[in-house]
């Protein structure tokens, strides 16, 4: 099947029949933008946050781990620029009472009306472009109204003017807490105690993987954009003098780290550099690693320079000092920060991985092909009957090997009906007891994506499991490249 916006919907609706990803509040009409990870769903998440972490922080001897709470002074976000710069525009709907990003607004309008007009399209997009960098809100008005851009429902032209709109979710208590909307401060805020406490010497990195929040105006597109979600992130402090070495290094390796996944074609991928004018606040330099999702090639991991800008804010406002001191002299190091979103590469891996093969007989198969050592269970056992004593073997072999792997048990259905539902969940191996097994100890082991079947020992089972299945190889072939 052609992956078109079909395909994105019937993916949607695997996802949530199947387990990995439901909407939340479902049973009180869901809340828009949030969502929840179902049983094989936070299994898959899972083996995603572990590959990435041991990446991190067993691969490379100089970074370590943290996890630092969501709640912060706060000051931090003072600091960090967040209350004052972490802002996007906002224009209300009078009419439909809908709230839209103008700039989002301006740009659907012309790739509609203006896709035959590129001169045109060129010129207003430099207009947008030019008055968001004056921060001309007015000017974007005029824009909107020369354009006579309509609300998308309602079809009427009846704005408000246009404001700041701060995207984070403050919390309503004396302190002016809020929830936090990138892992990272987390990690500024703790660098001389991870210094201090693991002895670390420039250049070291602290990784951390957690929630963020952010209250995104237009939240779409299924679990690629929402008001809460994970992020990994790395900050890589260095010698200032070194930010350009450690910025391409940084841009390399996480660039053969996505690579590495071997989903479907390198050609999905994309690393592009940013333009000054469409930087982070805190950044200097930044470049995106983007996807070819089905609504085009969109960004899942950021690689910025922020410089010695955090640690700065942050001594200024904590009057602590965040410097390294060297014999002589002592400075503030640069960061270098690798910021993924867990939940985007989760989309780009279930998107990528799951397939309706037509099978040589003419039936159509729905696999997940995840990569094996993602799949969320890795191995599942059957007996090929209900009775004869098939079962309670099958049982038996369950229960050793759950020790070491994640398996299913199953034997409610046909054979044929059970290695379906573990393609359509993308367990790599499923694992056969039938009449032989009593007299050999062997059984049938079928591989997902090729359907071959061959006999194995039950003894190998483990072993085997192991070896497919395990974070080993992909680790190794990783290390290579770092
Ligand atoms: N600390 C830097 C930082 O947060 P960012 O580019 O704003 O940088 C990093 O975010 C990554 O977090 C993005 O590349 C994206 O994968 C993910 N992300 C950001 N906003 C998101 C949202 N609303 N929903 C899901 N993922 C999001």
């Amino acid at each position: 099947m052609k992956k078109t916006g079909l395909f994105f919907d019937f993916l949607v609706s695997h996802a949530k029949i199947y387990g990995f990803i439901f909407p939340s509040s479902e049973i009180y009409g869901g809340l828009n933008a949030v969502y929840d990870y179902g049983p094989y769903g936070v299994e898959l998440k899972n083996n995603i946050k572990e590959f990435w972490w041991k990446s991190m922080t067993q691969l490379h001897e100089n970074i370590v781990g943290i996890d630092s709470s969501i709640l912060m002074h706060s000051d931090v976000w003072k600091a960090s620029g967040h209350v004052d710069e972490f802002n996007e525009l906002l224009i209300d709907n009078k009419d439909s009472k809908k709230r839209y990003r103008p700039d989002v607004l301006i740009k659907e309008h012309i790739e509609k009306n203006f896709f035959k007009n590129p001169k045109k399209k060129e010129e207003i997009l430099s207009r947008l472009y030019q008055s968001l960098k004056k921060k001309d809100l007015f000017d974007i008005k005029i824009l909107i109204d020369e354009l006579e851009i309509c609300d998308p429902i309602y079809k009427t032209k009846n704005w408000t003017e246009i404001r700041h709109f701060n995207m984070m979710f403050q919390i309503k208590n004396k302190r002016n807490l809020y929830l936090r909307p990138e892992t990272a401060q987390g990690i500024f805020s703790n660098f001389q105690n991870v210094k201090q406490s693991n002895r670390m010497k420039i250049p070291f990195g602290i990784a951390q993987i957690g929630k963020s929040f952010r209250n995104e105006i237009i939240a779409r597109k299924f679990i690629f954009r929402m008001r809460e979600f994970e992020q990994m992130e790395m900050q890589f402090f260095i010698l200032p003098k070194e930010e350009i070495k450690w910025y391409e290094y940084w841009k390399n390796i996480r660039f053969k780290w996505h690579l590495i996944f071997n989903l479907e074609d390198k050609k999905n991928y994309k690393l592009c550099e940013h333009d000054h004018d469409h930087l982070a606040h805190y950044a200097s330099a930044g470049s995106d690693i983007e996807y070819h999702f089905p609504f085009g090639f969109q960004e899942i991991e950021g690689i910025h320079s922020r410089r010695d800008f955090d640690l700065k804010n942050h001594e200024f406002f904590s009057k602590k000092k965040l410097r390294i001191f060297d014999f002589k002299k002592n400075y503030i190091p640069y960061v270098i920060e690798t910021s993924l979103g867990l939940d985007r590469l989760f989309l780009a891996i279930f998107y990528s991985s799951l397939k309706k093969e037509k099978l040589k007989n003419g039936n159509i198969r729905i696999v997940l092909k995840l990569p094996y050592y993602l799949s969320p269970i890795k191995g599942a056992i059957f007996p090929l009957v209900k009775k004869d004593g098939l079962p309670e073997i099958a049982k038996k072999i369950f229960n050793n090997v759950k020790i070491n792997h994640k398996l299913f048990y199953d034997q409610k259905e046909s054979i044929g009906r059970l290695y379906r539902r573990q393609d359509a969940i993308g367990t790599p191996l499923c694992f056969t007891v039938d009449y032989k097994t009593i007299d050999t100890d062997t059984v049938t082991i079928r591989d997902r994506d090729s359907m071959l079947q061959k006999r194995i020992h039950i003894k190998e089972i483990s072993k085997i499991i192991e070896k497919e299945t395990g974070l080993e190889k992909i680790l190794k072939k990783l290390s290579y490249l770092i």
